[in-house]
């Protein structure tokens, strides 16, 4: 039996991870949005790619969260992007709400779920799902880690002059001005990009790695960016399903592990059929723990905010 997926959310992230999964045939497809009408039609659009890909997939819309009882796996992407001249804070609120009904439906129809968050601000999401679900936390992990590191990676590929795939890039901390990339964790087959790459031209990636959302927004003006971001929650979807135990940057409720408690913050973490399945960690310096300190910090700022 295929497993279902629940994309909460059809809009450009939720529709372009409903795609992608259907393309991959393997998986049946609950696509649900407030919108009347929209995820149906989108679902029926999907479906019919089936015969082109040669991909048997079920892929269904709904607005309610009937179809979507028993699914193995959510990822959400319900809420509003930050528009020109709302506050963090308005994001915030709105998307507090937003996410706190989807949770509380999540909890009622498919209570053994794993719950991949996507919805901005990241953490503070991850935050409120896992609240509100009473999910152990490793059920509920949110998607920042894997874009921002596949951001920093396209960088450093083209700045090399490489294959995207001799590179590995690794971000932590918060989705926000405060992530945490780490250079000396990241390589180039092998080689850590401090080796290799001046510390001027590094200094450079990093920040435009931190800027990689704004930057796509500037561009689009109506909207954030959906393909890499979609793209990445179905890979950490697919590591869980298919069991693979792969070690990705993802945020999560830390219990102690970096020197923190309490608070959802991106680390690499091992994913498989239970979800959060292993903390990885990593040597760092003081330097870079501090960052990672001052990520939490901000992170856990919001968490207070949303009032869950
Ligand atoms: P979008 O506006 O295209 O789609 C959002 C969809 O959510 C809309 O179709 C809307 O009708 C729906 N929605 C609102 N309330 C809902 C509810 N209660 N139940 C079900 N659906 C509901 O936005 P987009 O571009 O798809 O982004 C979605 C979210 O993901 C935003 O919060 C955005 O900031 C975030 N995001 C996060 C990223 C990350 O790295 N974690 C990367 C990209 C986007
Ligand atoms: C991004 O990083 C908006 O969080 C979104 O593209």
């Amino acid at each position: 039996m295929r497993k279902k997926i629940t994309v909460v959310g059809a809009g450009n992230v939720g529709a372009s991870a409903a795609a992608w999964l259907a393309e991959k045939g393997t998986f049946d497809v609950v696509l649900v949005d407030v919108v009347e009408g929209m995820p149906q039609g989108k679902a029926l659009d999907l479906l019919q790619v089936g015969p082109i890909v040669g991909s048997d997939a079920q892929v269904i819309g709904a607005n309610d969260y009937g179809p979507t009882a028993g699914s193995d796996l959510f990822i959400v992407t319900a809420g509003i992007a930050r528009k020109p001249g709302m506050s963090r804070d308005d994001l915030l609120k709105t998307n507090t709400g937003i996410v706190k009904a989807v949770a509380e439906q999540i909890r009622k129809t498919s209570p053994n779920a794993i719950v991949i968050v996507v919805s901005n601000p990241l953490d503070a999401m991850c935050y409120v799902m896992k609240r509100v679900t009473g999910f152990p936390r490793e059920q509920v992990i949110g998607m920042a880690g894997v874009l921002d590191s596949a951001r920093m990676a396209t960088f450093i590929a083209q700045e090399v002059k490489t294959s995207v795939k001799n590179v590995n890039a690794c971000v932590l901390g918060g989705h926000g001005d405060t992530m945490v990339p780490l250079p000396r964790y990241t390589t180039v087959c092998g080689v850590p990009i401090t080796e290799i790459i001046s510390k001027e031209k590094i200094d450079a990636l990093l920040k435009r790695t931190a800027s990689g959302g704004a930057e796509i927004v500037a561009l689009l003006k109506t909207g954030s960016a959906f393909y890499a971001p979609s793209a990445a929650a179905v890979q950490m979807a697919e590591a869980i399903l298919y069991d693979k135990k792969q070690v990705l940057p993802c945020a999560v409720w830390l219990q102690g592990e970096y020197g923190l408690k309490d608070v959802f913050v991106g680390v690499p973490v091992k994913l498989g059929a239970r979800g959060l399945e292993q903390i990885i960690p990593l040597n760092l310096t003081s330097e870079e723990q501090s960052a990672l300190h001052k990520s939490a910090d901000s992170v856990r700022e919001l968490q207070q905010i949303t009032g869950v």
